[in-house]
């Protein structure tokens, strides 16, 4: 089973202030940047937005009280769970019960057991804002590395206006973002990936295949959904995996993908072609199960270079992704030769001499670009080159699209 990083879970913690409605917003654009997002109101607050909103928007089960499924020992799961404390907004009490560390409902008891990092928005009428009180308590918060954001200026509820304000949801993205390490880069970016070895059936039972393990796939997936990318992952032959919130296409065979990405490719704005495409299949699968007696040659026919294929059908803003694994010596230089022949706008070359690379953790190789650019790794985390990967995707298409 691939272990994917940490980094994506957020607990959203509702207080319970009129501005409750706005985190409805809020909640939407933290899974636009690719959080998964589970939402914790307490009691009170569900006076202003009901559970049945923050369940149907989270698609997750919501609770707010500690003896609500109690044998799940929810407030340590979402303490541990958790990558980062959102609390959005805030009320005066509140914030009273944090600074004080009460833990009397589900999120001021998570509050409390993480140990994640915390943001806290406040949202209240002006006089409870700049209360001694109010303001001494958030001064706690801060001295505990708490994040409090400071409220807008502008129209309250009623004829009020002042300081007090729900702050615009992309300020508080912008925290989420500093604090997680994220930027956002491919928000509304539409990217397809493939990852894993396909299988060539011979017949019913036996195959060709390859010992790709798909890891490198499916950390440059991950990396891009921490970037708000709209993934695509067609998928071969990979080890088991769970990756919440891209879509997910299984396939067999190379002609198989070549027909999942032929329809996939509409729209996209970026391919990376990680998966380990068979160069040639049998010429037919026999039906039945092929005998001892005549198991002594395979005939076998070149299958489509589905990169190369769907490079020539390549449209200005896209930016494509190749690999290539080669062995013995001069191989930068066939990657270079193999960025260029397969016409895509980067390329990560690896060295798989004695088998290294498939279904390691760690990685070797050059990744290059079409502006003669280079970047070697040695034994690096696939995940860091998927982070390499994504952050190149993203300054290609900058420079492409302005
Ligand atoms: N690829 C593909 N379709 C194929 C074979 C490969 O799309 N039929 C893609 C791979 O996903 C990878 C890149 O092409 O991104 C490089 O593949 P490589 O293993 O180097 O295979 P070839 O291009 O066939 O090169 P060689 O002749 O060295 O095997």
């Amino acid at each position: 089973m691939i272990d994917f990083p940490r980094g994506r879970e957020v607990v959203l913690g509702i207080g319970a202030g009129i501005a409750a409605y706005k985190s409805c917003d809020l909640l939407r654009r933290l899974q636009d940047q690719g959080f998964l997002v589970t939402v914790v109101p307490t009691p009170s607050s569900l006076n202003f937005v009901g559970r049945a909103t923050w369940e149907a928007l989270s698609g997750r089960e919501v609770k707010s009280e500690v003896w609500e499924g109690t044998q799940a020992v929810s407030h340590v799961a979402l303490a541990e769970k958790a990558d980062l404390l959102l609390i959005a907004p805030a009320t005066a009490d509140l914030i009273a019960k944090l600074a004080s560390g009460r833990a009397d409902d589900l999120l001021t008891t998570t509050a409390l057991a993480t140990t994640a990092p915390v943001i806290v928005v406040p949202a209240m009428h002006p006089g409870m804002y700049l209360n001694l009180a109010t303001q001494s308590n958030i001064e706690t918060l801060r001295a505990r590395g708490i994040t409090v954001l400071e409220p807008d200026y502008g129209r309250l509820t009623g004829k009020d206006s002042g300081i007090g304000r729900f702050p615009e949801t992309s300020r508080i993205i912008e925290a989420v973002n500093g604090i997680s390490g994220t930027e956002g880069r491919l928000v509304g970016k539409k990217v397809v990936i493939t990852a894993g070895g396909t299988v060539e059936a011979i017949d019913p039972v036996r195959f060709i295949g390859n010992r790709s393990s798909g890891r490198q796939g499916l950390a440059i997936a991950f990396e891009a959904l921490r970037e708000g990318a709209d993934v695509t992952l067609i998928c071969a032959q990979t080890e088991e995996f769970l990756l919440e919130g891209i879509k997910r296409i299984d396939v067999t065979s190379a002609v198989e993908m070549q027909e999942s990405l032929k329809a996939e490719l509409k729209g996209a704005d970026a391919l990376v072609m990680a998966a380990a495409v068979a160069d040639a299949r049998p010429v037919s699968k026999s039906a039945e199960k092929i005998g001892k007696a005549t198991y002594k040659t395979i005939e076998l026919t070149e299958n489509p270079d589905l990169l190369a294929e769907a490079a020539r059908e390549k449209l200005t803003h896209q930016v494509f992704v190749g690999f290539a694994a080669e062995t013995g010596a001069g191989i930068r230089e066939r990657g270079l030769k193999k960025l260029h022949s397969k016409g895509v706008d980067l390329l990560y070359v690896t060295d798989v001499s004695g088998g290294k690379v498939f279904g390691e953790e760690l990685t070797t190789g050059s990744l290059l670009n079409k502006r003669g650019e280079s970047w070697d790794f040695v034994s690096i985390d696939k995940f860091e080159l998927g982070r390499k990967i994504i952050g190149e995707i993203a300054k290609e298409m900058e420079m492409t699209n302005g």
